[in-house]
């Protein structure tokens, strides 16, 4: 694991952005897993300036989504496939039959889970894979439990998730109560991995899947076992872990 840090918000996304931006031009038809959340919009932002300016080209670019909520569909305002094509792929050459979102309103979810593990097996291998963190440190909507689930799975969300996400619903009662979500294995298996993390908000969930023990308590923890993870993070998300003797080993000042 190397942690960057980031001044702020505004830093990690352009770091973010540089480095996705980075992916994309040394192989244009990079398989890209792409993340939800208000973590990754300022990335996002980043990479669509560099589309429009003509640094960057994602025709050949192919992408597949970490999660979906059960129950809503892509037109759904709070659906993660209505936030991809807003905060990117509308402002990008991507060609959306290339994007990927597990379908939220499948009859038989389970069938949907095979159907999305093998649309990420047939693209042969995640390149980039961009997560975000929990506050309880979930990846995707892997919520903290007793196992590491492997492949794509429905997922009960947990009431702090519900809770921390109702801010983009009228009201908790309208958070769905499930999703489904990649599992560990589908993230674990991509050849890179990129979190971001802004905001005290995360520092504790940070701190612990960096330095604490690796366990689906904390499902952001099994990334110490992956051998290329690059975390973004703002000095906010970092302050547990300046606290930390060993910090220096594995924060990169710049
Ligand atoms: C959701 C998503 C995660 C995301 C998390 C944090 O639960 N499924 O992928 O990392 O929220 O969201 P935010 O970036 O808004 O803090």
């Amino acid at each position: 694991m190397k942690i960057y840090a980031a001044k702020d918000y505004d830093d990690m996304s352009r770091k973010a952005g540089n480095l996705i931006a980075a992916q994309i031009t040394m192989k244009p038809d990079a398989v890209l897993g792409l993340a939800t959340g208000s973590t990754p919009v300022g990335a996002y932002g980043q990479l669509i300036e560099k589309c429009k300016a003509g640094d960057i080209d994602f025709s050949r670019i192919r992408s597949v989504n970490l999660d979906e909520y059960k129950g809503l569909s892509g037109e759904h305002d709070q659906s993660y496939r209505y936030f991809m094509n807003h905060n990117l792929f509308d402002h990008v050459n991507i060609d959306k039959a290339r994007t990927n979102v597990p379908n939220g309103l499948a009859e038989d979810p389970e069938a949907e889970c095979r159907r999305y593990d093998q649309v990420i097996a047939d693209m042969d291998g995640i390149d980039l894979q961009l997560l975000g963190i929990g506050g309880n440190g979930h990846i995707g909507f892997n919520e903290p439990c007793e196992v590491f689930e492997k492949g794509t799975h429905v997922v009960t969300l947990t009431e702090e998730t519900r809770q921390s996400n109702a801010r983009f619903f009228a009201s908790v009662d309208e958070v769905p109560t499930h999703a489904l979500t990649m599992g560990i294995q589908n993230i674990m298996s991509a050849k890179k991995v990129l979190l971001l993390a802004s905001g005290e908000g995360k520092a504790k969930a940070l701190y612990d899947s960096c330095f604490g023990p690796v366990t689906p308590h904390v499902p952001a923890s099994v990334l110490q076992l992956h051998n290329d993870v690059v975390i973004i993070a703002d000095e906010a998300a970092l302050t547990l872990i300046r606290e930390n003797t060993h910090w220096e080993s594995m924060v990169y000042d710049n």
